[in-house]
């Protein structure tokens, strides 16, 4: 995902493109770009890293007033200046938000035809493709029409000609573009929060309409080039509840993209339920080590049992921050398998120079493309869970659970399980559409909760433990079921809420057993299974779908990070942004 903007009128376009731009950096912010005419010709500046370090490089005074502006989620081509946008070819300048699905087929045939390309990005075939049918249809409508006609794929694009620096030309399908007119000009942008500052009066450009934007006036045609009427919209909200898209927190907000996330991810490495060459084959391997911090540990701790189980191979999980000190036994068969949201945390960056060092193989699960974790792997997997703003990560880590139990299929060569995740983007829905405010009402004022479940559950409850812990701030604690009552019981008072999972249908009757362990001593228990239950050992009962036993991570942890952000809400915590934590931990 990424953001555009663009500005034509009578103030100074720089301004105005850069403060949009920082309004679209939730969108993507590993590089950003700009383009605007001056001396009737285009300048073209691009800087890696946050908006900041692009206006180092801009002089707010220069005489322009038309110019376009993008901020990178990096999808194809890693963030490096020569990757990003706008990209300029022959006389067509272009920023784009989306993928370009045949890029490589479009790339080709431009190539063929003597087309050389400076980037490795899906992008650049857009403006290779404007410029070579505008030298033969002079006309930059007629061109645009021929030109989407090609793509295969999503985009919303800014696009400037040389031949009329009079207008900026838009179009988009798949990815969002409004048109905005304020007092003294015109703007495109990705979306709202981008222009709020000038104005909140905006159209919302339909799927494959192309607008013609002058300083003065704005055109909208469909894709026959007929000349189409449009409605003004007003935009009622704030910039931050803008950004917010409606949502009260940034959590909320991600936490609701869960399901588009999750398809993101399972459509990158399987196409008609067979793996796509994106997921490479680790057979060789007879042993793993999974090393992360903090959530992704959690990842590794649920996908090293869904991997021994399917793959029949031993998984060592250890945090980063003892695994690059300890004595670490592994040899050329091990792979090393590095699980970082951020690709920047210091300890598991360690960890990851330790195993090369020692010449051992090593895998980064990242979500942050070219973070230093990937780049110094020796093979990475990208989740697509998109920018994760929140500190409290949900999206990224159910996007790392889906990899990881698709690298355990493909390890394992059960491909036949990939139909177990057909429509599960369906049951994630319907489960970011119930309610858990009475849960979180329930549990609110307590200062200790328990979490309790067996196997994978288990890891599942270290992760809502943490959820709840880090965000709200209530002390709360996981524990396998059955290790409650080796000491840790005595903890248990009555009321103490108790959260007991179990997605293991064979592991029901021991898992309820130990809840009826609590149950009996007063604890408030609240109970989360796809299996049926009979009689009521429960205070609370969320049921989870019944999908395959392989792909119930994924779901199981939706209600617990729902339930942690309604807690937080409740107790009017910083959800957000929590007391002393970072949202990468750079430091030892
Ligand atoms: C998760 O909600 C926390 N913010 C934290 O535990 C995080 O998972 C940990 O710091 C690891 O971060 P990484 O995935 O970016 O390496």
């Amino acid at each position: 995902m990424c953001g555009i903007i663009g500005y034509i009128g009578k103030d100074k376009a720089l301004p105005r493109i850069l403060n949009g731009l920082k309004f679209l950096e939730y969108r993507g912010y590993d590089s950003a770009g700009i383009a605007y005419v001056v001396n009737n010709k285009v300048e073209i500046k691009k800087e890696i890293g946050r908006i900041s370090s692009l206006e180092k490089e801009i002089n707010y005074d220069t005489e322009t007033y038309m110019g376009i502006g993008h901020t990178r989620w990096a999808t194809h081509g890693e963030p490096f200046k020569i990757n990003s946008h706008p990209h300029q070819v022959g006389k067509f300048t272009v920023v784009h938000n989306g993928i370009i699905e045949n890029y490589a087929k479009l790339k080709n045939k431009l190539e063929n035809m003597n087309i050389t390309f400076k980037s490795d990005t899906d992008t650049e075939v857009i403006p290779a493709l404007l410029n070579y049918y505008y030298s033969k249809e002079k006309d930059i409508l007629k061109t645009i029409k021929k030109t989407i006609n090609d793509l295969e794929g999503s985009y919303a694009l800014g696009i400037i000609c040389d031949d009329d620096y009079e207008n900026i030309y838009a179009v988009r399908f798949g990815s969002p573009l409004i048109i905005a007119k304020d007092k003294n000009g015109n703007f495109i942008a990705s979306d709202v929060p981008a222009i709020l500052a000038y104005t909140n009066k905006y159209i919302l450009l339909n799927e494959l309409e192309i607008a013609k934007v002058s300083k003065n006036n704005i055109e909208v045609y469909n894709k026959d080039l007929e000349l189409v009427s449009y409605v003004e919209k007003i935009f009622e909200g704030s910039q931050e509840s803008a950004l917010l898209n409606g949502y009260d927190h940034y959590m909320l907000k991600e936490i609701n993209e869960e399901d588009k996330v999750f398809l993101d991810t399972f459509n990158y490495y399987v196409q008609n339920g067979k793996f796509k060459n994106t997921m490479p084959d680790f057979k060789k391997y007879k042993n793993i080590h999974i090393v992360a911090c903090g959530s992704a540990y959690y990842v590794g701790i649920i996908a090293s049992s869904i991997i021994e189980e399917l793959c029949n191979i031993p998984v060592y999980v250890e945090v980063a921050s003892e695994y690059r000190y300890k004595k670490v036994f592994y040899d050329k068969d091990t792979l090393v398998i590095i699980i970082s949201q951020s690709g920047e945390t210091a300890d598991s960056l360690a960890a990851l120079r330790k195993s090369c060092a020692d010449n051992i193989d090593t895998l980064a699960i990242v979500n942050v493309v070219a973070s230093s974790i990937a780049r110094e792997a020796k093979y990475v997997l990208y989740v697509k869970a998109g920018p994760e703003i929140a500190v409290a990560t949900t999206k990224a880590f159910l996007a790392q659970i889906t990899l990881l139990i698709l690298l355990a299929i493909k390890l394992a060569k059960k491909d036949a399980l990939l139909k177990e995740f057909i429509g599960l983007e369906k049951l994630i829905k319907k489960l970011l559409n119930q309610d858990y405010k009475d849960v979180a009402l329930s549990i609110y004022k307590n200062s200790n909760v328990f979490f309790i479940g067996r196997g994978i559950d288990y890891g599942i409850c270290l992760e809502g433990s943490l959820k709840l812990k880090e965000t709200s701030y209530i002390n709360s604690v996981a524990f396998q079921a059955g290790e409650l009552k080796h000491g840790s019981i005595s903890l248990i008072e009555v009321g103490t809420p108790v959260i007991g999972i179990c997605t293991k249908k064979d592991m029901s009757k021991k898992t309820i057993s130990n809840i009826k362990e609590v149950k009996s001593r007063g604890a408030y228990v609240i109970y989360i299974t796809n299996d049926t239950v009979v009689d009521k050992f429960y205070d609370k009962l969320i049921i989870l779908p019944d999908a395959h036993e392989i792909v119930m991570p994924i779901l199981s942890v939706i209600p617990l990070q729902l339930i942690a952000y309604e807690v937080a809400k409740l107790r009017g915590c910083d959800i957000d942004k929590p007391r002393n934590l970072a949202k990468s931990v750079t430091v030892e």
